[in-house]
């Protein structure tokens, strides 16, 4: 059996959602809370005998692979390991040349790790240093932190013995050649304390490593390249063991450094991530946003960090996204507030500023309020920001809030808000928001009427005016219905279905379970009447659309000559005798 048939049929939908979502029974189906967007009344379906889980209000779903996709921000193939993993499924293994490529990367780093972590052991005055930190010896293990000896080749030779190859082990990041005598390999990470990277599934990707000389002559972090593995901006540190409370508490903590995730996370606050060797970019946002649209961002306070965090926030706002801002009071850096004080820290997360506070406040020291000049220039600096809002309301609510705190007339601010350039990023959402206005094409929602209930083809072989039936999506179907209808035997569905590849198939499902969905709400007898002013809509606009047609064509007609007139005025007046 193909492996992904065979997970297919060893896990069920329900069982694979409701790992991350709560299910509601509702008729056959299941209901929960969508995963994919913010809402307050579940409108996610899951459908067991269908195998698929769709949301018709943001369109997002699938089958078991396409929903570990969506939900966890895999690929196909990450998703079939993922969920083979789950069922108990032996894999083949993959043959194609980049996946060879990957997994050998993803080897390498394992065995990096392995090492670096036994080195870690061996060293009691490195590993005193993470103790003295204030972690513990599980946090060290849960984390898999290490130590990269200082020296140019203990790492690489270890490597090599275990079957890794130079170029493996210069394209993994942890070996560089460049401009050595004779090009030899030198290790990358040296003398340093290691923080492996992982990716979702938890497997290492990348390393940081941090100095433990007090000298300034090198940087104190050191990170791993971009490899075939590892691309930094698509990556966020500690996410693998972040993402279920992410998604339980609905609501993430940003942090700036490694040490803040690690002390956080070993204190019990474990919904928290940062980026690394980065600033917060838009890809991370866009991957975090999977699990919540609840950010607070807990950078440091220092100049450096300020300047993050209104970067951050300006992305953050254009994705939609609801941020508050966390200032760990003294100066100090999360790491250093959890280990004086974890009260204090929870404090800090709970009781966070709005985005305006935050601004207005940094601002206010900045420019002197009481001077005109010092209001323009405070007025400067924030409306670009309140103008990446994609929302219209959040912006006039903001503009209130800085009317009523800066003294200036609300009118005046607007005026001032229209002269900004509006950004690329505002228009970006309005296509999907159109989108969701109808997520299904009428004739697609009678499609999925029939396949509910084959009886009533009847009324469609009626009333449906084919002659002049439009939709190029969905005309194919018609015909084939058409084909096989031949009464008095009743429409047989699962004879209808066998003209269809698998992923038709499945879009089939979507419409059904879209119309199901919207049937569960209705008494026996509106179906017909559904079914009959569905029908009526689509020869309505058909038919509008062909009058337009026809009109034009009577038109081009009138100036080829009396022939060809008569011939479209024939067929305008049929047309026109058609009635609904
Ligand atoms: P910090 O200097 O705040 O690190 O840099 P930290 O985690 O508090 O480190 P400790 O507590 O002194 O050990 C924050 C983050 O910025 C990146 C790292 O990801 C670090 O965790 N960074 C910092 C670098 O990439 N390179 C650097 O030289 C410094
Ligand atoms: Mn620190």
């Amino acid at each position: 059996m193909d492996p992904v048939e065979e997970i297919k049929a060893k896990l069920t939908i329900e069982e694979v959602v409701g790992q991350y979502v709560q299910l509601v029974k509702a008729g056959r189906n299941f209901k929960a809370l969508c995963p994919f967007h913010n809402e307050k009344t579940p409108s996610f379906m899951i459908s067991p005998d269908k195998g698929i889980a769709y949301c018709f209000g943001c369109q997002k779903g699938g089958d078991i692979f396409k929903f570990v996709q969506l939900v966890e921000n895999v690929s196909f193939p990450e998703s079939v390991q993922m969920l083979a993993e789950k069922a108990g499924v032996q894999l083949p293994a993959f043959s194609k040349e980049k996946q060879a490529a990957k997994k050998q990367a993803l080897e390498i780093n394992e065995a990096a790790t392995l090492f670096y972590e036994e080195q870690l052991a061996k060293n009691e005055k490195q590993k005193n240093y993470l103790l003295q930190r204030g972690l513990t010896e599980q946090t060290i293990k849960d984390f898999r932190l290490g130590y990269a000896p200082d020296s140019f080749n203990e790492t690489h030779k270890h490597l090599l013995q275990k079957g890794f190859s130079r170029l493996e082990i210069i394209n993994s990041g942890l070996g560089g050649s460049k401009d050595t005598a004779n090009n030899e390999i030198y290790d990358r990470f040296r003398g340093r304390i290691m923080f492996p990277i992982t990716n979702v599934l938890g497997k290492v990707i990348a390393f940081g490593g941090r100095t433990l000389k007090q000298e300034k002559e090198e940087a104190k972090y050191l990170n791993s390249p971009d490899s075939p593995t590892y691309n930094k901006s698509l990556v966020l540190y500690a996410l693998d063991k972040a993402k279920s409370k992410i998604r339980q508490k609905d609501k993430v903590v940003i942090v700036e450094g490694y040490m803040d995730v690690i002390a956080s996370h070993q204190a019990g606050i474990t919904n928290v991530v940062a980026s690394s060797g980065t600033a917060l970019t838009q890809e991370q946002i866009k991957l975090l946003k999977r699990y919540t649209n609840n950010f607070i961002f807990a950078f440091d306070t220092d100049e450096a960090g300020k300047t993050a965090t209104h970067r951050a926030l300006e992305l953050a706002i254009a994705s939609d996204v609801n941020v508050r801002i966390a200032q760990v009071p003294d100066g100090k850096d999360p790491d250093e507030c959890i280990r004086q004080d974890l009260d204090l820290w929870i404090n800090t997360i709970e009781k966070t500023n709005s985005m305006l506070e935050f601004v207005l406040s940094d601002l206010m020291q900045k420019f002197d309020l009481k001077t005109v000049q010092g209001k323009k220039q405070i007025v400067q600096e924030i409306l670009p920001i309140i103008k990446k809002y994609p929302n219209r309301i959040e912006q006039e609510e903001y503009i209130k809030q800085i009317a009523n705190r800066l003294s200036i007339n609300e009118a005046v601010l607007r005026s001032e808000l229209v002269k900004i350039k509006s950004s690329k990023t505002q228009n970006m959402k309005k296509p999907e928001e159109k989108k969701q206005n109808k997520p299904l094409s009428r004739e697609k929602y009678l499609l999925g009427m029939l396949l509910n209930f084959p009886d009533f083809y009847e009324l469609i072989n009626q009333e449906l005016v084919e002659k002049i039936f439009l939709d190029q999506g969905t005309k194919r179907f018609y015909k084939i219905i058409k084909s096989q209808y031949n009464p008095p035997r009743k429409f047989d569905i699962e004879e209808f279905l066998t003209n269809f590849e698998d992923s038709e198939k499945e879009e089939f499902h979507l419409w059904q379970l879209f119309a199901e969905e919207k049937y569960s709400r209705l008494p026996e007898e509106s179906i017909k009447q559904e079914f009959q002013k569905i029908i009526r809509e689509i020869n309505k606009s058909n038919l509008a659309e062909i009058r337009e047609k026809l009109v034009r064509d009577l038109k081009e007609a009138k100036l080829k000559g009396p022939e060809q007139y008569l011939l479209a005025l024939n067929q305008y007046n049929q047309v026109l005798k058609l009635k609904f």
